[in-house]
């Protein structure tokens, strides 16, 4: 759908956090096209800053330099929104957009999303009603308020549209619009960094590359698993178990780094089938993890990730938001436990693991549906004959 190029929707794209970064990439690229009726403006709150977790995203995918860096650091979670918050405001007041966009349920997401709805800004939710129903963790809490305040819906999979209407929202909101994740996923993956390249550094590579049963592939970062230190040293000794059938790559998150050193849990994982690496880059981790026989982790990305690509996941986690992972894909949910996560590895060595297929809509052009439903909403908008807004 075209526009008058001197009469574009405005809008203002926030991303704040590691995962936000691979959902934004190709909506940019399609907003900012020529010939689109939409401007697109870039904002970082700088809730993730270091190279490994920012720099190299930007650089990899394409992502154009954010036009406004909030700065914002690492804190508590209240400090954290807060800041983002306060820091917020003043840039929305220079730049005054039609909407504000926002991906996912990272801290940024709620608290950009606060302060466009009560400044009378609209705000696009990309990945809507995904509900782990755990309300322990902060996700979750980022998920029902932004869902609860947002003017338009882009939903992944369709039981987020139960999960929204259940909780009051006006259908006509939800848009079911695919995965934007897996855009940046299909764009990518003939580029991504083969394995031999990305363990150059390790002094045994054979180790991984050449294991007659393939290698794993871990991540792991949810509080839930990493803050409790008997929790994680459980963990850190599962893995070390499992490491003596089917060798383990496992690049670490800093908030893990931080756990294990804090609570001196490194020795639980040295051993020559276990290869500790920095947090690594999109294009790295995407070639990790189409070669990885199986990946074990934590991550909500992952999860769709290797569904896509038709790799079996063990998700160490008592429950998903992502449930078409499970019931279409190739993702199991183990929790915790460390019987449960050893026999579920022990099944998947003796079955292969679901073989599972790519989800409705996942097909690499869900960033060009969602600047559709933007511009019929405006245009909708703009000729006054009908508002999504509920009272
Ligand atoms: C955040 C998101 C989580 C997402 C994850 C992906 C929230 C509530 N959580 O969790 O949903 O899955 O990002 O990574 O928004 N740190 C660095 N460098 C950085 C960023 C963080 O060293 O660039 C360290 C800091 O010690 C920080 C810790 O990691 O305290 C955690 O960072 P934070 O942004 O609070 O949460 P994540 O665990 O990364």
């Amino acid at each position: 759908m075209k526009k008058n190029m001197n009469n574009k929707l405005k809008i203002l794209c926030i991303v704040g956090a590691r995962p936000n970064f691979m959902k934004i990439a190709p909506m940019m690229r399609v907003f900012n096209q020529p010939e689109s009726g939409i401007s697109a403006e870039l904002l970082h709150t700088g809730q993730h800053y270091d190279a490994a977790m920012k720099a190299s995203f930007f650089d990899q995918l394409g992502i154009p330099e954010p036009d406004v860096d909030l700065g914002v650091g690492s804190s508590s979670h209240a400090v954290q929104t807060a800041e983002i918050m306060r820091k917020f405001e003043p840039a929305l007041d220079a730049r005054q957009p039609d909407l504000v966009l926002v991906v996912g349920d990272v801290n940024s997401t709620i608290a950009c999303a606060l302060v466009a709805v009560k400044k009378g800004i609209p705000v696009v939710h990309v990945e809507a009603g995904l509900r782990s129903y755990d309300r322990d963790m902060p996700e979750e809490i980022n998920r029902v308020l932004t869902d609860q305040i947002s003017e338009l819906l882009l939903i992944t999979e369709k039981s987020a549209q139960a999960n929204l209407v259940r909780e009051g929202i006006d259908p006509k909101r939800i848009h079911f619009v695919g995965n934007v994740m897996i855009d940046t996923l299909f764009a990518n993956k003939k580029r991504a960094v083969p394995p031999k390249e990305v363990l150059v550094e390790l002094s045994n590579p054979e180790m991984f590359l050449e294991a007659e049963s393939g290698y794993g592939l871990v991540t792991l970062h949810r509080p839930s698993n990493v803050d409790d230190p008997k929790v994680l040293a459980r963990l850190l000794e599962t893995l070390a178990e499992i490491s003596q059938r089917m060798p383990l790559i496992f690049p670490v998150h800093p908030r893990t780094r931080g756990q294990i050193d804090a609570a001196n849990l490194a020795g639980l994982l040295v051993s020559d089938r276990i290869a500790l690496l920095p947090p690594l880059g999109y294009l790295e981790l995407l070639g990790l993890m189409s070669s990885a026989q199986l990946v074990l982790t934590d991550s909500g990305g992952i999860q769709e990730e290797t569904t896509a690509l038709g790799v079996p996941c063990i998700t160490l986690r008592e429950n998903t938001e992502r449930p078409i992972t499970v019931e279409e894909g190739t993702n199991t949910i183990v929790g915790a436990d460390p019987d449960c996560i050893k026999a579920c590895f022990e099944q998947l060595l003796t079955t292969g693991g679901k073989r599972g297929r790519v989800p409705e809509l996942w097909d690499g052009k869900a960033a060009e549906r969602v600047a559709d439903v933007l511009l019929q909403w405006e245009s909708i908008r703009g000729s006054g004959a009908m508002s999504t807004k509920s009272s």
